[in-house]
């Protein structure tokens, strides 16, 4: 069911789920302070309570009234909104939202139904809208398929294409825990060395995850005959889960997937690659 964006506002005040559009892929929102609903969020997508979820907010102003704020997070702050979560230490954010962490992953995300739908509801807890484990959603129908009954604001396809850089600013060095389109080489050249993966736990990063119904296998870049050919890095990002979810409906097992060149948005479009054929 698609509803508009005063709809979703009415839905999300009274403790409801909505599905919306961001620019990297859909969200399962909820209102990031009514527990009800975001314990909601769990039981739709299936997902274990300890998996902390993001906690989407309008600008860096609310980013910082829900934590305690790094001064390492002011040299990256003008590439909100956009594509980069940062974990930082929780502040005022219910348990359910950070899974019992004392931290709390926050990032404004850069679609106008997102932004309008937070400067009317308020934070907003939205993880990926797929089931647990599965690929996420970059356009509205791919939310249908997946959850008939929750209500979707359609935002058109989504232009990244995969989820936020996530980017942790807890320790001594800051740690990317995922990446997407704001690379390494950016937040290295804003903020010195960056630690890469390790120890601090973000559970959507577990090596089996994003992962298509047919076998996923990868071949190097530029292997002709690919089901996914490779493409450039942002065209491939973007249209990446799109095919996933199109080799599945049509049957293909094994998927053969061509890695990207692993520049730029390539190395996060590699690493989901290699999640999904990881299982
Ligand atoms: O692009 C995105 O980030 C999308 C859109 C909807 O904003 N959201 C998304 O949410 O990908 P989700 O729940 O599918 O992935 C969130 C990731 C998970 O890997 C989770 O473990 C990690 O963020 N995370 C959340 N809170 C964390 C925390 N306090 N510490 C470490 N990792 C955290
Ligand atoms: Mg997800």
């Amino acid at each position: 069911m698609r509803i508009s964006v005063p709809a979703a506002v009415e839905r999300l005040r009274s403790g409801g789920l909505v599905a919306m559009p961001t620019e990297t892929v859909y969200g399962l929102a909820a209102d990031a302070l009514c527990e009800p609903a975001v314990h909601a969020i769990f039981a739709a997508k299936g997902r274990p309570a300890d998996h902390p979820l993001i906690l989407h907010v309008a600008d860096a102003d609310a980013a910082r009234a829900h934590t305690h704020w790094d001064p390492r997070g002011d040299g990256l702050i003008d590439l909100w909104p956009g594509p980069l979560t940062l974990v930082l230490p929780r502040r005022g954010v219910p348990d359910v939202v950070t899974g019992g962490h004392d931290t709390v992953a926050v990032r404004v995300p850069d679609h106008p139904v997102a932004l309008a739908l937070l400067r009317g509801v308020g934070p907003l807890a939205a993880p990926s809208a797929n089931r647990f484990g599965r690929v996420s959603p970059t356009r509205a129908e791919h939310v249908e398929a997946e959850f008939p009954e929750i209500p979707v604001v359609d935002g058109g396809a989504c232009a990244v294409g995969l989820e936020s850089t996530i980017l942790a600013l807890i320790g001594p060095v800051p740690r990317l825990l995922r990446p997407g389109a704001v690379t390494l080489e950016v937040l290295m050249e804003r903020l010195g060395p960056v630690d890469v993966g390790g120890d601090i736990a973000a559970p959507g990063t577990l090596p089996s995850h994003y992962a298509p119904r047919g076998r996923v296998l990868l071949v190097p870049a530029g292997t002709p005959g690919a089901h996914l050919p490779t493409l450039p890095p942002e065209e491939y990002a973007r249209g990446l889960y799109d095919a996933l979810r199109a080799c599945d409906d049509a049957g293909v097992d094994p998927i053969v997937c061509a890695l990207a060149p692993p520049v730029g948005i390539g190395v996060a479009v590699n690493d989901r690659l290699r999640r999904a054929a990881n299982r």
